[in-house]
C-alpha cells in the first residue's frame, strides 16, 4: 500500500473501554507491518494540546492485549472544543511530523476528530471504542461485549442473594442514552423487566409487570434499569414501588464503573485487533474522516455524517424476546 503517510498518531479519548489496549496494539503493529512510524498521544485531545506524545514500536505494545483500561490514558477535553485548543494541538502534531491520526473512542471523540479534519485536513480515522454500543455503522463497539458480560456476572451474583431473601432488586447498568447493555444483560440475566431509554414503558406498566397488588405475585424479582431510563433511575423506581406497596423487600445496586474495567473478552480482543488493522489500512487507502465498523462480520468504513445523523437502534427482535421471557 503506497501512500504519502509516514507517521501515524494514535490516541484514546472519552470513557475508556475494555479492548482499547488491543486496538492500540493492532494499530501500532499494523504501522510496523506497513513500515510507518507510530506515535501514542497520551490522554487523548488533552495530550495533543499539551504535546504529550511518545514513539511506539511493536515491542512497546507487548503484553497489553489482555489488559483493561488504556495504556495511553483517556480524557474528555473541554479545551479541544475551542479553536485555540485545536490550533495548539495541530502545532504539536506537526512538530512531531505526524501526518495522520487514529482516534479510539465514542461519538464525542469522532465529533472532535471531524472538526479537526475540517480545519486542518489531517487524514483521520476513528475506531469505535465505548461500552455503550451506541454508534450506528457498526454492529458492535469495542468494550460493549466485555461490559455486558461483567453486568451479567454481577446480576448472577445478585440473583443468589435475591432468591435467598425473596427480594426485589433494581440493578442499574451503564449505557448513557443507549439500552444495549441493559437489554442484553437483562435477557441473559433472566430479568423480570428491563427499563430502556428506547421504550415508552410507564411506571404503571412496570408496576403491573411486578404484580405488587396481587398477594400471589412472586417476591423475588430482578429489574434491570438502563441509566438513561426515562421513567427514573433505579433509586427512584425503587422508592416509587415502595411508596405504593409494602409487598416487596426492595434493594438497589448500581453497577457503575465496574462495567468499564476488567480484562476484555475474546470477542472484544478480536474485534479491536481487526478494527486497529482496518484503521491503518483505511488511512493508507485514502479513507479519511470515517469510522471503522463491523457489519455482518465484515469491516466497513462509515462517513461522519452517517454516524451523526443516525442512531444505533435496538432491534425489535431483542425487545420481543425480553418481553416474552419476562412472563
Ligand atoms: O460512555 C461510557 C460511559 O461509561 C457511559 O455508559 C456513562 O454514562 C459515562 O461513560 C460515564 O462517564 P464518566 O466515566 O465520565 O463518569
Amino acid at each position: 500500500m503506497e501512500n504519502k503517510i509516514r507517521k501515524i498518531g494514535v490516541f484514546t479519548s472519552g470513557g475508556d473501554a475494555p479492548g482499547m489496549n488491543a486496538a492500540i496494539r493492532a494499530v501500532v503493529r499494523a504501522c510496523t507491518y506497513y513500515k510507518k512510524d507510530c506515535f501514542g498521544i497520551v490522554r487523548g485531545y488533552e495530550g495533543m494540546i499539551d504535546g504529550d506524545i511518545v514513539k511506539l514500536g511493536a515491542r512497546s505494545v507487548g503484553n497489553i492485549i489482555q489488559r483493561g483500561g488504556t495504556i495511553l490514558k483517556s480524557a474528555r477535553s473541554q479545551t479541544f472544543r475551542t479553536p485555540e485548543g485545536r490550533s495548539k494541538a495541530y502545532e504539536n502534531i506537526r512538530r512531531e511530523g505526524i501526518d495522520a491520526l487514529v482516534a479510539i473512542g465514542g461519538d464525542g471523540t469522532f465529533t472532535g476528530l471531524h472538526k479537526f479534519y475540517e480545519e486542518f485536513k489531517i487524514p483521520s480515522i476513528c475506531i469505535p471504542g465505548t461500552i455503550d454500543n451506541d454508534l450506528p455503522g457498526t454492529d458492535y463497539t469495542i468494550g460493549y461485549d466485555t461490559a455486558t458480560n461483567t453486568a451479567v456476572e454481577a446480576i448472577d451474583r445478585i440473583r443468589d442473594t435475591m432468591l435467598s431473601h425473596n427480594r426485589l432488586f433494581f440493578v442499574e447498568v451503564m449505557g448513557r442514552n443507549s439500552g444495549y447493555i441493559a437489554i442484553n444483560s437483562g435477557i441473559a440475566g433472566g430479568a423480570t423487566a428491563v427499563i430502556l431509554p428506547e421504550e415508552d414503558m410507564t411506571f404503571d406498566d412496570l408496576y403491573n409487570i411486578l404484580g405488587a397488588d396481587k398477594e400471589t405475585s412472586k417476591k423475588s424479582n430482578l429489574v434491570v434499569v438502563a441509566e438513561g431510563s426515562k421513567i427514573g433511575d433505579a433509586n427512584t423506581l425503587a422508592r416509587k414501588v415502595a411508596e405504593r406497596s409494602s409487598y416487596f423487600d426492595i434493594k438497589v445496586t448500581i453497577l457503575g464503573h465496574l462495567q468499564r474495567g476488567g480484562s476484555p473478552t475474546y470477542f472484544d480482543r478480536v474485534l479491536a485487533s481487526r478494527m486497529g488493522i482496518a484503521a491503518v489500512e483505511g488511512l493508507l487507502q485514502g479513507k479519511y474522516d470515517v469510522m471503522v465498523g463491523i457489519k455482518d462480520n465484515k469491516m466497513v468504513y462509515n462517513d461522519f455524517t452517517l454516524i451523526m445523523t443516525n442512531k444505533h437502534e435496538i432491534d425489535s427482535e431483542s425487545l420481543r424476546i425480553a418481553k416474552i421471557l419476562s412472563i
